[in-house]
């Protein structure tokens, strides 16, 4: 007989922070095992280097599982590069990822979280989907390495709501506030940077 807590995914609660140098192998590591064409070292620290980057890491016993870098633009906020370490994968650590990004917005400025997904990559798309992101545009001929379209997918705060009950099966309720999916374009979209 098969017991409730092997049918219940495991949840696993993360500490998400400003990413160091000294994550860096592990961040290059996860990144090594998640894409095809991978970023390169030079590349992690050419983008960091910029003003309007950001890189975070999920940390879990002290261990790094999880990271995203991104842009902050006046009206959104671009996602880069968002993986999880393989074995940590369907524990609820990139929903909280999205809710840490989704907790940077505010209705009247930064409203918009936007992000690049190549057509072949349905796990992120679901995974986006699942979040409330929308596909609002196609790149065609997106990248230089392969001949492959992407997808501009957005999440768009439209109000906050302060939840009386907050669903702690729930990271992304957790953080106090909702989005409504978003099924609009927008020209932000195609401003996006892949
Ligand atoms: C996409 C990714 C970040 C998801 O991270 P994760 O920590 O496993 O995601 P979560 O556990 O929070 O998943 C939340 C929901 O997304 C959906 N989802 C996640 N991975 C999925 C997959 N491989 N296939 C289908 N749906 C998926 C599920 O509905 C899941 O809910 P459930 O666990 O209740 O079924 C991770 O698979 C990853 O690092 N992939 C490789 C890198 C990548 O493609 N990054 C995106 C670049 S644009």
């Amino acid at each position: 007989m098969t017991r409730v807590a092997e049918k219940t995914p495991r949840r696993c609660l993360v500490h998400i922070r400003w990413m160091i140098r000294r994550d860096m192998p592990e961040v290059l590591d996860i990144e090594n095992e998640a894409f095809e064409f991978p970023w390169p070292a030079e590349d992690f620290v050419r983008y960091l280097e910029k003003r309007s980057c950001t890189g975070t890491v999920a940390e879990h016993e002290d261990r790094v599982v999880g990271f995203m870098l991104y842009i902050l633009h006046k009206k959104c906020i671009h996602v880069s590069d968002f993986a999880v370490a393989e074995d940590y994968r369907h524990r609820g650590i990139g929903t909280q990822m999205v809710d840490e990004l989704i907790g940077k917005l505010d209705p009247r400025r930064r409203n918009r979280l936007l992000v690049q997904v190549r057509e072949r990559n349905l796990a992120a798309q679901l995974f986006f989907f699942k979040c409330g992101f929308r596909a609002i545009s196609v790149l065609h001929h997106a990248y230089d390495d392969v001949d492959e379209d992407a997808y501009i997918m957005s999440w768009r705060l439209r109000k906050a709501v302060v939840r009386k009950h907050i669903n702690i099966t729930s990271p992304r309720r957790a953080g106090g506030v909702t989005g409504r999916p978003d099924n609009g374009y927008s020209d932000e979209a195609s401003k996006a940077e892949g």
